[in-house]
């Protein structure tokens, strides 16, 4: 039996200044899964996400959400149904984590209790509720992350998309991550996820598009991948090289 993708992506394409950056890019991801986009410095994982959250127009192809056609570009409405944890953080520092979490929930339509209990739900998933009243400048970069993650799923969106959410923390905060992405999967949430780190990929995602110069390499489950590669049982990290004859950038 096939159900209905979540999100489906039809030959995505998009170039800045005549340079193609996603090059007919083809893939569906299913309801409570954690999909993960896999590639190297520059293989086009933002560029994607980008087009699929709204954020560049221009872009050819088809998308659908939930079976109907999307066009988060042009439609707000369209656009709330996915949260987007961006590469860079996207949270002030000057205000606590509370300060923080509460202007976005406004921002998106909470008040009252509803928002005062959404929020102290968000700080209990990032791990910071001892810490909610301090400003975020004075916050590691780890913890400064896993704000940034809740803050993107604050109004409990359909699909979380989140681009290279652990890069540049430390292994502690990694796990308080990965722990956090779970439990949001677990509770129904769906996921997209980039990185650049085969051992995330393995150890988080159900299912992964390897991507490189902006196309599509192989996509599947990791025994799929090495199926496809010709080396059954195979890590990512071979199954990588053998498709793509190269390693993905500095680890
Ligand atoms: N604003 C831009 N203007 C021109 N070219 C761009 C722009 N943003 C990205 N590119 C180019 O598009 C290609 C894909 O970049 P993109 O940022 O989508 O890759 P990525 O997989 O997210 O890489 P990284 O792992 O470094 O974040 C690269 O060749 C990049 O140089
Ligand atoms: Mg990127």
């Amino acid at each position: 039996m096939t159900t209905t993708p979540l999100l489906s992506v039809r030959s995505l394409s998009y170039a800045y200044d005549g340079r193609r950056a996603v090059n007919d890019v083809t893939f569906d991801i299913a309801r409570g899964e954690i999909f993960g986009l896999l590639g190297p410095n520059g293989a086009g994982k933002t560029t994607t996400i980008s087009c699929v959250s709204g954020l560049k127009h221009g872009w050819d192809g088809e998308l659908s959400f939930d079976g109907a056609p999307f066009a988060p570009q042009e439609d707000a409405g369209q656009r709330a149904r996915l949260g987007v944890v961006p590469q860079e953080l996207a949270v002030y520092e000057h205000l606590s984590a509370r300060e923080n979490l509460s202007f976005f929930g406004r921002l998106s339509g909470l008040r009252g209790d509803a928002l005062d209990a959404r929020v102290d739900a968000a700080l209990a998933l990032a791990g910071l509720a001892e810490r909610a009243d301090d400003r975020v400048k004075e916050y590691s970069g780890g913890m400064k992350r896993r704000l940034n993650l809740v803050v993107g799923g604050l109004h409990e969106p359909d699909l979380v998309v989140l681009d290279e959410p652990t890069v540049g923390v430390d292994p502690q905060s990694r796990n308080h991550i990965f722990e956090a992405l779970e439990t949001l999967r677990d509770g129904g949430r769906t996921l997209l996820y980039t990185t650049h780190y085969m051992e995330e990929a393995e150890r988080l995602c159900d299912r992964i598009a390897i991507l490189d110069e902006g196309r599509v390499v192989a996509i599947g489950t990791r025994a799929e991948l090495a199926e496809t590669a010709g080396i059954p049982g195979a890590d990512l990290e071979r199954v990588f090289l053998e498709l793509t004859g190269k390693r993905l950038r500095d680890r």
